[in-house]
Protein backbone atom coordinates (compact mmCIF):
# COMPACT_ATOMS: atom_id res chain seq x y z
CA UNK A 1 0.00 0.00 0.00
CA UNK A 2 1.38 3.58 -0.58
CA UNK A 3 0.71 6.23 2.02
CA UNK A 4 -0.62 9.05 -0.07
CA UNK A 5 2.12 12.29 -0.67
CA UNK A 6 1.50 15.31 0.90
CA UNK A 7 2.21 17.71 -2.26
CA UNK A 8 -0.84 16.52 -4.32
CA UNK A 9 -3.68 18.70 -3.14
CA UNK A 10 -6.76 16.58 -3.26
CA UNK A 11 -9.07 18.19 -5.25
CA UNK A 12 -12.07 15.88 -5.05
CA UNK A 13 -14.95 17.03 -2.67
CA UNK A 14 -15.75 15.02 -0.55
CA UNK A 15 -18.63 16.58 0.62
CA UNK A 16 -20.15 17.03 -3.04
CA UNK A 17 -19.86 13.23 -3.76
CA UNK A 18 -22.17 12.54 -0.12
CA UNK A 19 -24.50 14.81 -1.20
CA UNK A 20 -24.18 12.34 -4.54
CA UNK A 21 -24.73 9.40 -3.43
CA UNK A 22 -27.41 6.41 -3.23
CA UNK A 23 -25.62 3.71 -2.32
CA UNK A 24 -26.84 1.41 0.58
CA UNK A 25 -23.28 0.52 0.95
CA UNK A 26 -21.15 0.92 -1.86
CA UNK A 27 -18.57 4.42 -1.34
CA UNK A 28 -20.00 4.62 2.28
CA UNK A 29 -16.89 3.90 3.15
CA UNK A 30 -14.12 5.93 1.26
CA UNK A 31 -10.55 6.68 1.59
CA UNK A 32 -9.34 8.98 -0.69
CA UNK A 33 -5.55 9.50 -1.94
CA UNK A 34 -4.24 11.88 -4.01
CA UNK A 35 -1.64 9.58 -5.53
CA UNK A 36 -0.90 5.86 -5.26
CA UNK A 37 0.69 3.59 -7.68
CA UNK A 38 -2.65 1.25 -7.78
CA UNK A 39 -6.14 1.12 -6.52
CA UNK A 40 -6.67 -2.23 -7.31
CA UNK A 41 -3.21 -2.85 -5.18
CA UNK A 42 -4.50 -0.89 -2.47
CA UNK A 43 -7.84 -2.13 -2.41
CA UNK A 44 -6.69 -6.25 -1.69
CA UNK A 45 -4.35 -4.77 0.98
CA UNK A 46 -7.66 -3.19 2.80
CA UNK A 47 -9.61 -6.51 1.90
CA UNK A 48 -6.95 -8.47 3.09
CA UNK A 49 -7.12 -6.39 6.11
CA UNK A 50 -10.13 -7.05 6.74
CA UNK A 51 -12.49 -4.15 5.09
CA UNK A 52 -16.55 -4.53 4.75
CA UNK A 53 -17.87 -4.99 1.24
CA UNK A 54 -18.76 -1.58 -0.12
CA UNK A 55 -15.15 -0.58 0.61
CA UNK A 56 -14.00 2.34 -2.21
CA UNK A 57 -10.91 3.57 -2.67
CA UNK A 58 -10.01 6.37 -5.05
CA UNK A 59 -7.27 8.46 -6.10
CA UNK A 60 -6.60 11.58 -8.03
CA UNK A 61 -3.68 9.84 -10.34
CA UNK A 62 -1.82 6.63 -10.48
CA UNK A 63 1.73 6.10 -10.67
CA UNK A 64 1.52 2.51 -12.10
CA UNK A 65 -2.08 2.23 -12.86
CA UNK A 66 -2.75 -1.33 -14.08
CA UNK A 67 -4.95 -2.37 -16.96
CA UNK A 68 -5.90 -5.77 -18.09
CA UNK A 69 -3.81 -8.30 -19.90
CA UNK A 70 -1.05 -6.84 -18.21
CA UNK A 71 -1.11 -3.67 -19.84
CA UNK A 72 -0.68 -0.26 -17.85
CA UNK A 73 -3.57 2.01 -17.58
CA UNK A 74 -2.34 6.01 -18.03
CA UNK A 75 -4.23 7.71 -14.62
CA UNK A 76 -3.46 11.64 -14.85
CA UNK A 77 -5.87 14.16 -12.73
CA UNK A 78 -8.85 14.77 -14.27
CA UNK A 79 -9.62 11.04 -14.93
CA UNK A 80 -11.31 8.93 -12.28
CA UNK A 81 -9.53 5.87 -11.08
CA UNK A 82 -11.00 3.65 -8.26
CA UNK A 83 -11.44 0.06 -6.49
CA UNK A 84 -14.30 -1.54 -4.83
CA UNK A 85 -13.73 -4.08 -2.60
CA UNK A 86 -16.61 -6.77 -3.02
CA UNK A 87 -17.33 -10.35 -1.06
CA UNK A 88 -18.98 -13.42 -2.74
CA UNK A 89 -19.71 -16.76 -1.68
CA UNK A 90 -19.01 -18.08 -5.06
CA UNK A 91 -17.08 -20.07 -7.03
CA UNK A 92 -13.84 -18.71 -9.46
CA UNK A 93 -15.81 -20.12 -12.45
CA UNK A 94 -18.18 -17.74 -11.45
CA UNK A 95 -16.61 -14.61 -11.49
CA UNK A 96 -15.56 -13.66 -15.47
CA UNK A 97 -18.69 -12.61 -16.26
CA UNK A 98 -18.84 -10.31 -13.14
CA UNK A 99 -16.74 -7.87 -15.58
CA UNK A 100 -19.59 -7.48 -18.25
CA UNK A 101 -21.61 -6.89 -15.42
CA UNK A 102 -19.54 -3.80 -14.31
CA UNK A 103 -19.18 -2.95 -17.60
CA UNK A 104 -22.67 -2.23 -18.26
CA UNK A 105 -23.25 -0.71 -14.78
CA UNK A 106 -20.20 1.87 -15.95
CA UNK A 107 -21.98 2.29 -19.34
CA UNK A 108 -25.06 2.93 -17.10
CA UNK A 109 -23.65 5.79 -15.58
CA UNK A 110 -22.13 7.01 -18.55
CA UNK A 111 -25.26 7.88 -20.33
CA UNK A 112 -26.51 10.08 -17.26
CA UNK A 113 -23.90 12.62 -17.94
CA UNK A 114 -23.69 11.57 -21.77
CA UNK A 115 -27.52 11.26 -22.28
CA UNK A 116 -27.15 11.87 -25.62
CA UNK A 117 -25.07 9.11 -26.32
CA UNK A 118 -25.12 5.24 -26.42
CA UNK A 119 -22.45 3.52 -24.73
CA UNK A 120 -21.61 0.33 -25.21
CA UNK A 121 -19.16 -2.47 -23.75
CA UNK A 122 -16.57 -4.07 -25.91
CA UNK A 123 -16.09 -7.31 -24.68
CA UNK A 124 -14.88 -7.88 -22.24
CA UNK A 125 -13.53 -5.22 -19.90
CA UNK A 126 -13.84 -1.91 -21.89
CA UNK A 127 -16.86 0.91 -22.35
CA UNK A 128 -16.97 2.65 -25.39
CA UNK A 129 -18.16 5.91 -26.16
CA UNK A 130 -18.26 7.03 -30.05
CA UNK A 131 -16.57 3.53 -31.21
CA UNK A 132 -13.70 5.22 -28.56
CA UNK A 133 -12.61 3.73 -25.10
CA UNK A 134 -13.73 5.82 -22.23
CA UNK A 135 -13.53 3.54 -19.29
CA UNK A 136 -11.53 0.00 -18.60
CA UNK A 137 -12.37 -2.44 -15.66
CA UNK A 138 -9.94 -5.12 -13.78
CA UNK A 139 -11.47 -7.45 -11.83
CA UNK A 140 -9.23 -9.20 -9.63
CA UNK A 141 -10.05 -11.92 -7.40
CA UNK A 142 -8.42 -13.98 -4.39
CA UNK A 143 -9.05 -17.37 -3.44
CA UNK A 144 -9.31 -19.18 0.74
CA UNK A 145 -9.50 -22.88 -0.27
CA UNK A 146 -11.64 -23.33 -3.14
CA UNK A 147 -13.40 -20.49 -2.68
CA UNK A 148 -13.60 -16.72 -3.28
CA UNK A 149 -12.59 -14.65 -0.40
CA UNK A 150 -12.73 -11.13 -1.86
CA UNK A 151 -13.33 -8.86 -5.13
CA UNK A 152 -11.77 -6.40 -6.56
CA UNK A 153 -13.49 -3.98 -8.87
CA UNK A 154 -11.09 -1.14 -10.14
CA UNK A 155 -12.52 1.10 -12.93
CA UNK A 156 -10.55 3.67 -15.23
CA UNK A 157 -12.93 6.43 -16.44
CA UNK A 158 -11.92 9.39 -18.78
CA UNK A 159 -13.97 12.44 -17.16
CA UNK A 160 -11.51 15.97 -18.08
CA UNK A 161 -8.86 14.91 -20.44
CA UNK A 162 -7.75 17.42 -23.27
CA UNK A 163 -5.01 15.26 -24.91
CA UNK A 164 -4.17 11.55 -24.89
CA UNK A 165 -0.70 10.24 -25.52
CA UNK A 166 0.19 9.43 -29.01
CA UNK A 167 -0.50 5.55 -29.11
CA UNK A 168 -4.16 6.71 -27.90
CA UNK A 169 -5.17 9.79 -29.17
CA UNK A 170 -7.08 7.50 -31.71
CA UNK A 171 -8.65 4.97 -29.90
CA UNK A 172 -9.31 7.31 -26.09
CA UNK A 173 -11.76 9.62 -25.60
CA UNK A 174 -13.16 11.38 -22.03
CA UNK A 175 -16.03 12.71 -20.91
CA UNK A 176 -15.30 16.19 -21.54
CA UNK A 177 -14.46 15.62 -25.39
CA UNK A 178 -18.11 13.94 -25.70
CA UNK A 179 -19.82 17.02 -23.27
CA UNK A 180 -18.17 19.55 -24.00
CA UNK A 181 -17.76 20.69 -20.12
CA UNK A 182 -16.72 17.77 -17.96
CA UNK A 183 -18.77 16.41 -15.39
CA UNK A 184 -18.05 16.66 -11.22
CA UNK A 185 -15.89 13.20 -10.81
CA UNK A 186 -17.80 13.24 -7.36
CA UNK A 187 -21.11 12.94 -9.21
CA UNK A 188 -19.36 10.50 -11.66
CA UNK A 189 -18.24 8.71 -8.68
CA UNK A 190 -21.56 8.42 -7.14
CA UNK A 191 -23.25 7.36 -9.77
CA UNK A 192 -20.89 4.76 -11.04
CA UNK A 193 -21.51 3.52 -7.39
CA UNK A 194 -25.18 3.29 -7.97
CA UNK A 195 -25.28 1.66 -11.12
CA UNK A 196 -22.90 -1.13 -10.04
CA UNK A 197 -24.74 -1.31 -6.78
CA UNK A 198 -27.69 -2.62 -8.35
CA UNK A 199 -26.41 -4.58 -11.28
CA UNK A 200 -23.90 -6.55 -8.76
CA UNK A 201 -26.83 -7.15 -6.67
CA UNK A 202 -28.17 -8.73 -9.49
CA UNK A 203 -25.32 -10.71 -10.52
CA UNK A 204 -24.42 -12.02 -6.83
CA UNK A 205 -28.55 -13.17 -6.67
CA UNK A 206 -28.66 -14.93 -10.22
CA UNK A 207 -25.22 -14.66 -12.18
CA UNK A 208 -24.92 -12.81 -15.90
CA UNK A 209 -28.45 -14.58 -17.12
CA UNK A 210 -30.46 -11.95 -16.18
CA UNK A 211 -28.14 -8.63 -17.28
CA UNK A 212 -27.52 -10.99 -20.79
CA UNK A 213 -29.88 -8.86 -22.46
CA UNK A 214 -29.02 -5.33 -21.25
CA UNK A 215 -25.26 -6.55 -21.93
CA UNK A 216 -25.91 -7.75 -25.15
CA UNK A 217 -28.17 -5.06 -26.34
CA UNK A 218 -24.93 -2.32 -25.73
CA UNK A 219 -21.98 -5.14 -27.18
CA UNK A 220 -20.16 -2.96 -29.76
CA UNK A 221 -19.06 -4.76 -33.38
CA UNK A 222 -22.69 -6.95 -32.46
CA UNK A 223 -23.93 -8.21 -35.90
CA UNK A 224 -20.24 -6.87 -37.40
CA UNK A 225 -17.22 -9.14 -38.44
CA UNK A 226 -14.71 -9.47 -35.50
CA UNK A 227 -11.63 -11.17 -34.75
CA UNK A 228 -10.94 -13.05 -31.27
CA UNK A 229 -8.33 -15.67 -30.57
CA UNK A 230 -7.16 -15.69 -33.72
CA UNK A 231 -11.10 -17.05 -35.43
CA UNK A 232 -13.52 -14.62 -37.36
CA UNK A 233 -16.97 -14.81 -37.90
CA UNK A 234 -19.48 -12.31 -37.33
CA UNK A 235 -20.24 -10.99 -33.77
CA UNK A 236 -23.75 -12.52 -32.64
CA UNK A 237 -23.67 -12.15 -28.65
CA UNK A 238 -23.47 -13.87 -25.57
CA UNK A 239 -23.45 -17.25 -24.33
CA UNK A 240 -24.96 -17.94 -21.08
CA UNK A 241 -22.24 -17.89 -19.27
CA UNK A 242 -20.88 -14.67 -20.98
CA UNK A 243 -18.77 -16.03 -23.76
CA UNK A 244 -18.87 -14.13 -27.09
CA UNK A 245 -20.75 -16.33 -29.92
CA UNK A 246 -19.23 -15.80 -33.16
CA UNK A 247 -20.99 -17.33 -36.23
CA UNK A 248 -18.48 -18.97 -38.44
CA UNK A 249 -20.85 -20.03 -41.21
CA UNK A 250 -19.62 -23.41 -40.92
CA UNK A 251 -20.18 -23.07 -36.30
CA UNK A 252 -20.76 -21.13 -34.27
CA UNK A 253 -17.67 -20.63 -32.11
CA UNK A 254 -17.85 -19.61 -28.46
CA UNK A 255 -14.59 -17.15 -27.09
CA UNK A 256 -14.12 -17.17 -23.49
CA UNK A 257 -10.66 -15.34 -23.26
CA UNK A 258 -8.74 -13.12 -25.54
CA UNK A 259 -8.82 -9.42 -27.25
CA UNK A 260 -11.89 -9.11 -29.77
CA UNK A 261 -10.81 -6.83 -32.44
CA UNK A 262 -12.99 -5.83 -35.71
CA UNK A 263 -12.19 -7.51 -38.81
CA UNK A 264 -13.97 -4.95 -41.68
CA UNK A 265 -11.22 -5.77 -43.85
CA UNK A 266 -10.94 -9.59 -43.67
CA UNK A 267 -11.69 -11.52 -46.71
CA UNK A 268 -14.98 -13.55 -47.01
CA UNK A 269 -14.51 -17.01 -44.60
C1 LIG B 1 -8.40 -1.98 -18.92
O1 LIG B 1 -9.14 -1.36 -19.70
O2 LIG B 1 -7.44 -2.62 -19.35
C2 LIG B 1 -8.70 -1.94 -17.45
C3 LIG B 1 -8.28 -0.63 -16.86
C4 LIG B 1 -8.57 -0.55 -15.38
C5 LIG B 1 -7.97 0.70 -14.77
C6 LIG B 1 -8.42 0.88 -13.35
S1 LIG B 1 -8.01 2.50 -12.73
C7 LIG B 1 -8.45 2.01 -11.13
C8 LIG B 1 -7.92 0.59 -10.94
N1 LIG B 1 -6.54 0.62 -10.55
C9 LIG B 1 -5.73 0.09 -11.44
O3 LIG B 1 -4.50 -0.02 -11.34
N2 LIG B 1 -6.44 -0.32 -12.50
C10 LIG B 1 -7.85 -0.08 -12.32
Amino acid sequence: MTAPTSFAPLSFDRARFDRALRTASYGRSLDLRAETDSTNDDARAAAQAGVAAGHVIVAESQRRGRGSQGRGWSSPRGGLYFSLVERFAASPASLPPLTLAVGLAVAEAIEVFAPKERAAIKWPNDVFVQRRKCAGVLVESALLGARISHVVIGVGLNVARDAFPPELADTAIALSQITGAPPAREEVLAAVLGTLEARIATFRAEGVGPLRPAIEARLLYRGERVRVQGERGTLLGLADDGALRIDQGHRVYEARSGSLEPDSKSEPI
